[in-house]
């Protein structure tokens, strides 16, 4: 079917997992499902309803047959940092508030369905 053959599905997880530790997602909220034509973009809302100090938004992806991958960190007053092999030109990020960020992956490929994640965590002038 070709026409399944040139979309791409791009699945957002509606995420109600807490992990202990830095990295929490519970109470995040992301769209939860695109589909998109190759060579456009996309783009893929997070927010969250905990407090501001919950200023760092992570986003990840996992590709099929692939581990997750982190692409960047983000927050509202520092540049985003992205991982090597991920780049602001493919993969540009918003984050204007505490509460909410946005990604978007630019000129897709059919490689690049998969499922991406938003995290937030919690600001921490601790490093660790
Ligand atoms: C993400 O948010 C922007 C700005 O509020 C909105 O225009 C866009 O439609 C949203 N995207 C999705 C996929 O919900
Ligand atoms: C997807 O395909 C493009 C073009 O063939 C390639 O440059 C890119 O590295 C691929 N990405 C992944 C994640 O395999």
């Amino acid at each position: 079917m070709d026409i399944i053959k040139h979309c791409l599905l791009i699945l957002l997880l509606w995420c109600d997992v807490s992990f202990t530790g830095l990295i929490d997602v519970s109470d995040v909220t992301q769209t939860p499902l695109l589909w998109v034509i190759e060579g456009q973009s996309a783009t893929m809302n997070c927010s969250h309803n905990k407090d501001h100090s919950h200023d760092q938004m992570y986003w990840y992806r996992q590709l099929p047959e692939e581990g997750m991958k982190q692409i960047v960190f983000t927050t509202a007053y520092s540049d985003h940092q992205y991982e090597s092999g991920f780049s602001a030109d493919k993969f540009p990020a918003t984050k204007k508030d505490a509460l909410t960020g946005s990604l978007t992956v630019e000129r897709l490929l059919f490689n690049d369905s998969g499922v991406y994640f938003c995290a937030v965590s919690e600001h921490r002038d601790t490093g660790d």
